[in-house]
């Protein structure tokens, strides 16, 4: 696993949306090339700069394809504070040549939720699979919506949001966790995991224990994070601000490694 400390989110945003960008420049192969995506506030100034970038036409989307990380089960596309909307509204909206018909999110109001959840898994490995997935954490360590305790080898599937979730999330829903769903569906660590790449954002003083254990601890269900420890392409990025709990060694061992990637 790399990481790559940058001075603040800003940076680390830039950094993050050159290396997407770089990837997809490479890519020349006829499949598409297949981008995993995240919602919330950490991957917002990286979809800024991408949308940026792809506006003043140094960047394609065209041969692009998206899988989304996750959505509310019960939350209708339209809805405000779905992450359907959420994506339209902080990227794709923005993006001059990106076809709708390259982008999935799972669907929330799905009558069979769990058919929903096979039939994604089984479009990202028609495209054979993901090339690189972007993701945030959330403060407990969860990748997508894979909670502490979800199996490190789950595939997409209907899970449950921890009351820790539900209050961080409640910020958007009026600040009333209980107007939070209680459920959503969401890719699973193992799906991450098999992509060809990760690229995990963190991110403020928030994710600092969530930082530490990803790295320094050992590879552990309790911080699905931890997984991309195994992962034979895997890069955090980061903010100075997050990496409050490494100890110093691990701190100036990836500033050291990583000093010709710091903006
Ligand atoms: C939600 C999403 C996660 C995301 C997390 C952190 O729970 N399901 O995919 O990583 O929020 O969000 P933020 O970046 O706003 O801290």
């Amino acid at each position: 696993m790399r990481v790559v400390i940058q001075e603040n989110y800003e940076k680390m945003c830039k950094w993050a949306a050159d290396h997407i960008a770089a990837r997809i420049r490479a890519h020349k192969e006829d499949r598409p090339f297949v981008l995993g995506l995240p919602t919330g506030s950490s991957p917002v100034g990286v979809y800024k700069e991408l949308a940026r970038q792809n506006r003043g036409g140094e960047l394609s989307f065209a041969n692009v394809v998206t899988f989304n990380m996750d959505e509310y089960l019960g939350l209708p596309r339209k809805h405000g504070q779905s992450y359907w909307t959420f994506m339209h509204e902080n990227f794709f909206n923005h993006l001059v040549d990106m076809k709708a018909d390259n982008i999935n999110i799972l669907n929330g109001m799905a009558k069979d939720p769990a058919a929903e959840c096979e039939r994604y898994e089984a479009k990202i490995l028609s495209y054979g699979g993901v090339d690189l997935f972007l993701g945030g954490i959330g403060v407990d360590g969860h990748l997508a919506f894979n909670e502490p305790f979800t199996s490190l080898t789950s595939r997409t599937g209907v899970r449950k949001l921890t009351s820790d979730t539900r209050i961080a999330n409640s910020r958007f829903f009026g600040g009333d966790p209980s107007m939070v769903p209680a459920e959503a569906l969401s890719v699973g660590v193992g799906t991450v995991f098999d992509s060809k790449e990760v690229l995990i954002l963190i991110s403020g003083h928030n994710k600092a224990r969530a930082l530490a254990a990803s790295v320094e601890g050992g590879v552990n269900h309790k911080w699905t994070c931890s997984v991309l420890q195994n992962h034979n392409n895997a890069i955090i990025a980061c903010d100075e601000e997050a990496c409050g709990e490494l100890t110093v060694d691990t701190y100036k061992y990836f500033l050291d490694a990583e000093r010709r990637e710091r903006l």
